[in-house]
């Protein structure tokens, strides 16, 4: 990898949800405009500003000012507290509640009370591979059921890096346009070509293939789940497609693992693929209610991005009492299905009470449901269910959702009641009357399938 695509890294791994513009290196140096004014380095984040106070107008203070909150340490329960007052909180992913579970704590605890809380200092390399990081990675790999897998600092590493490193000067690689944002950085930052296909769209994702010579090596990655819509990749159709055109399957199933399929293992578990997947990503910060992510696949696979991707290679190693924790959660998530009934329940009760109102929730899959808005109804609606009826739910906007549109983002866990869910429906509809939430994602819903189809993302 060149200079420049390393640096370009590390500001991908600063930004998983910008859409990062990658301009290819040259040796020529511009020194500015050719009038007086010189460019300055630091013009863009003048730049940067003006273009979000536009796409804002009115609402800038406001919907700014919903980012970057403080929040209490302890998030990802039910109810929060803040500025003193009990809130229901809808915002997290920690779908099966493990962040806070005993077992997961003391895991930790134990190794903090005797080894500190940063160790084992070092890159995985040289000093900081410990018993605890093997142990986890086998453990990981018996889950997914393949040969074997790393566990990175973040899931965010753990994808870019793997596209990154897979797709080499005269290889291809396949994205779907609404894969997060770190599967797009890789194929950015790879050495081979990228192209993006519309959301889900197979058509022209076989399109894409098809142009491409067979014998051309190619990967096609998608998410299992997607964050924003809950929406699932059809894996059973992507497997057909690699194989008719000779691709590699690579999946991250942030959004998936722990929620999906018979076992929790995930979107493939639910179309019945799991062997055909080439490649699986994740990330332990959602349902493991911890820190880091992984890479589970063939051993070759994995002894090679052990030693090229930056983000496993060069940064010190997860810390144990994290590593510890993520055992015990991988632990759980396989022997408390009914965690995963609770999440369930509560899905059910949320989305049929919001269709039951005739919002088009769209055809969520996962734990994440999502009311699509046009404009900026979502933030008027977010912050009305927080001063009003004091719950916490999420506003999403532009960039992580295409331009001109916003979403209220709602995730509940398994540690949500049913009447949890009910109180929220009712909350959403009351407010729909002041901030014409319903009409505007009956707007947003009039677009194409979905409202977010066939819209690019910048
Ligand atoms: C689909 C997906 N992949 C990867 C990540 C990044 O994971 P991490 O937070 O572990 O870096 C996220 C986090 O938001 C995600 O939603």
């Amino acid at each position: 990898m060149d200079f420049c695509k390393k640096v370009a890294l590390c500001a991908g791994f600063a930004n998983s949800f910008a859409v990062i513009k990658l301009e290819k290196c040259s040796m020529s140096i511009d020194r500015g405009t050719s009038g007086n004014s010189m460019a300055d380095l630091y013009d863009k984040c003048d730049k940067f500003w003006d273009r979000i106070r536009k796409l804002m107008g009115e609402h800038f203070e406001v919907g700014v000012a919903t980012f970057f909150r403080e929040f209490p340490v302890v998030n990802c329960l039910p109810e929060v507290v803040i500025n003193g007052e009990t809130h229901l909180q809808v915002a997290t992913n920690d779908y099966l509640g493990l962040a806070t579970h005993p077992d997961v704590v003391r895991a930790a605890t134990e190794v903090v009370e005797t080894a500190g809380v940063g160790t084992p200092l070092g890159a995985r390399p040289l000093t900081g591979n410990t018993s605890m990081h093997l142990e986890l990675e086998a453990k990981l790999a018996a889950f997914r059921r393949t040969e074997g897998a790393l566990v990175f600092n973040l899931g965010l590493g753990a994808m870019t890096g793997t596209v990154a490193c897979m797709v080499d000067r005269g290889e291809k690689v396949f994205v779907d346009k609404y894969a997060h944002g770190c599967i797009s950085d890789g194929a950015k930052l790879c050495k081979g070509e990228a192209y993006w296909f519309g959301h889900n769209d197979l058509e022209e994702l076989e399109d894409q293939l098809r142009k491409c010579p067979l014998d051309q090596p190619k990967m096609i990655a998608v998410d299992g789940v997607y964050g924003m819509t809950g929406d699932l990749a059809p894996l059973d159709k992507l497997v057909e497609l690699k194989h008719k055109y000779k691709a590699r399957l690579f999946v991250d199933d942030a959004h998936g693992t722990g929620i999906l399929g018979e076992h929790g293992r995930g979107t493939p578990e639910f179309f019945g693929v799991e062997d055909e997947i080439d490649l699986h990503g994740g990330t332990f910060a959602k349902s493991f209610g911890t820190f880091g992510g992984y890479l589970c696949g063939p051993q070759k696979v994995l002894d090679y991005i052990k030693f090229v991707s930056p983000g496993f290679v060069l940064t010190k190693a997860l810390p144990g009492c994290i590593t510890n924790a993520t055992i015990k959660s991988l632990e759980l998530m396989q022997s408390m299905p009914e965690r995963r009934v609770q999440l369930w329940k509560n899905l059910t009760v949320l989305r049929d009470g919001l269709s039951a109102a005739g919002f088009n929730i769209g055809e969520p899959q996962g734990a994440v449901t999502s009311i699509f808005t046009r404009g900026m109804t979502a933030l008027a609606a977010v912050k009305l269910l927080e001063t009003k009826h004091k719950i916490i739910v999420n506003n999403v906007m532009y960039p992580a959702v295409p331009y001109g549109t916003s979403i209220i983002r709602i995730t509940a866990s398994a540690l949500h009641t049913t009447d949890q869910m009910q109180r929220l429906v009712d909350a959403i509809v009351d407010v729909s009357q002041e901030t014409g939430l319903l009409a505007s994602n009956e707007a947003a819903s009039l677009k194409a399938n979905s409202p977010m189809l066939n819209e690019e993302l910048s």
